[in-house]
């Protein structure tokens, strides 16, 4: 059956940049046409605010050299009302005679200029629409006494065009211009990375070596990764060589048994006595249980070693009801070795963040060790307590003969055995524990106890930070 495939978008150096140049330069873009707007529009008000001036005085002079009656000549009124566009706006009146023309009640400047004065410019309203006006002053020719006022006026909209046509222009330049940046960003991050070609080429060249990767060639902005890349090939390497080392060690461990048991079949195939056999046979059973006993070790051990449950594979167990259940499970393999095996807890709940199976291995181990090691006739007591500080404290106590003092800091060695009893076993047990122990964040200690014995004692964290960390 074929699955639709989902495509996820890998992450981009080209994407994440061009989308983070992106809203800035589109906000410096906008920003940039207001100010094209504005600067073009001061300079269409500089130029059609000198040609209204001009326009005020030129109209002026040739109306003042005119002789005027309270009227004007029918040319000069021509000229004035001559306006295609119906933009433009007049009046003209005399000191003498007052308003003499005018196409639209024009508001005078709040103060008339002196005669002969540069014409006066100002902002002025007809019927809500905005407009620019000149006024100039003159006195008249052919009637010294009079003098002349004429005011022409022309709405904003030739000043907006002009600047709108500057702002279009350059926003299509500029619009090129920050396409052809972006263009080069794109191509320029592809050059970029071809830094990282001899260092690709170094990694290349490599079959299964684990030395560090940072070099001369790796550029500055990538030391960060290549450094985190060495950190890994370090720890994969001491890993690496721990395997190496357990391989080496479990070999040892199954090739004694093993050698033990070809030695016991070939003497009694060689001389296959009646009477001996069942001797042989008792020789060959315990060799096999030896050796089964270390794989399943070993197995375990490897378990307690791979990588911790998925998050959602975790759950919060109540050991205050989980350990004494595993506790009452071997009450009868320890009561026919001779052993007084019992539990103290408060009986209240008591969570922990972890996996049920791997605790019960830990606790099995524990149990397993006081059981055989401490010897018929003695005591195992299974405690657990909460802390103060929520977390739970579990131990294992016996009064056995314990360890030597030096022994107690190896306890958790791989394949270390104390040098004081004649019991099987393949030094795994406790580094089984303290696997088990570290992947719940727990911490394992060994304490002799008086007058005889030995307590192992495993502290869990409380379970709100309490995970099942890496192996
Ligand atoms: N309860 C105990 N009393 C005395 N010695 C112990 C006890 N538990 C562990 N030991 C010592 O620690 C050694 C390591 O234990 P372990 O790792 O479980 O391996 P194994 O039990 O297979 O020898 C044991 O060989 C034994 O010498
Ligand atoms: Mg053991």
């Amino acid at each position: 059956m074929n699955l639709p495939r989902t495509r996820t978008l890998r992450p981009s150096l080209r994407r994440r940049l061009l989308l983070a140049l992106l809203v800035p330069v589109g906000v410096l873009l906008l920003l940039d046409a207001l100010l094209t707007y504005g600067v073009a529009l001061t300079y269409a008000n500089r130029v059609h605010d000198r040609d209204l001036s001009d326009d005020a005085l030129t109209l002026a002079t040739m109306l003042g050299n005119d002789k005027l009656d309270g009227e004007l000549s029918p040319q000069a009124r021509f000229l004035l009302e001559y306006d295609p566009d119906g933009h433009s706006y007049f009046a003209v009146s005399s000191a003498r005679h007052g308003l003499l023309a005018s196409n639209g009640q024009l508001s005078p400047p709040a103060q008339l200029p002196a005669i002969g004065a540069r014409p006066i410019l100002y902002d002025a309203q007809l019927a809500k629409r905005a407009l620019r006006a000149a006024t100039v002053r003159i006195a008249m020719r052919s009637d010294p006494g009079d003098s002349l006022v004429v005011t022409v006026a022309e709405t904003l909209r030739d000043r907006h065009r002009q600047a709108r046509e500057i702002l279009l222009l350059a926003s299509v330049t500029q619009t090129l211009l920050i396409a052809c940046v972006l263009s080069l960003v794109w191509f320029g991050v592809g050059r970029g990375l071809r830094v990282l070609d001899p260092l690709t080429a170094r990694l290349a060249a490599r079959t299964n070596e684990l030395t560090p990767i940072d070099g001369p060639d790796v550029p500055l902005e990538i030391r960060p990764l290549t450094r985190t890349i060495d950190a890994l090939f370090g720890r994969l390497r001491s890993m690496l060589a721990l395997h190496d080392r357990f391989i080496a060690d479990a070999a040892h461990q199954l090739r004694t048994p093993l050698a033990g048991l070809s030695l016991h079949v070939e003497r009694a195939m060689a001389d296959p006595q009646p009477e001996t056999m069942a001797d042989t046979l008792a020789h060959i059973r315990r060799l096999v249980q030896r050796v089964a006993r270390t794989s399943a070790q070993l197995l375990a051990l490897t378990r307690a070693q791979a990588p911790p449950p998925e998050a959602g594979e975790r759950s919060l167990l109540d050991l205050g009801q989980f350990i004494p259940g595993a506790v009452a499970e071997r009450v009868h393999e320890a009561i026919r070795a001779g052993i007084d095996l019992g539990y103290e807890g408060s009986g209240r709940p008591l969570f922990v963040l972890g996996d049920a199976a791997s605790l019960q291995d830990l606790l099995d181990n524990l149990i397993d060790n006081a059981v055989r090691y401490a010897g018929r006739g003695s005591t195992v007591t299974v405690r657990l307590s909460a802390r103060a500080d929520g977390g739970a404290n579990l131990s294992v106590e016996d009064n056995g003969p314990g360890v030597p003092p030096d022994a107690l800091p190896r306890l958790s060695e791989r394949f270390f055995r104390a040098a004081n009893h004649n019991e099987e076993g393949s030094g795994l047990g406790l580094a089984i524990v303290q696997r088990i122990a570290e992947r719940h964040h727990a911490e394992v200690t060994y304490r002799l106890v008086e007058p005889h014995g030995l307590c192992v004692e495993v502290r869990f964290p409380a379970s709100s930070e309490t995970t099942v960390g890496p192996a």
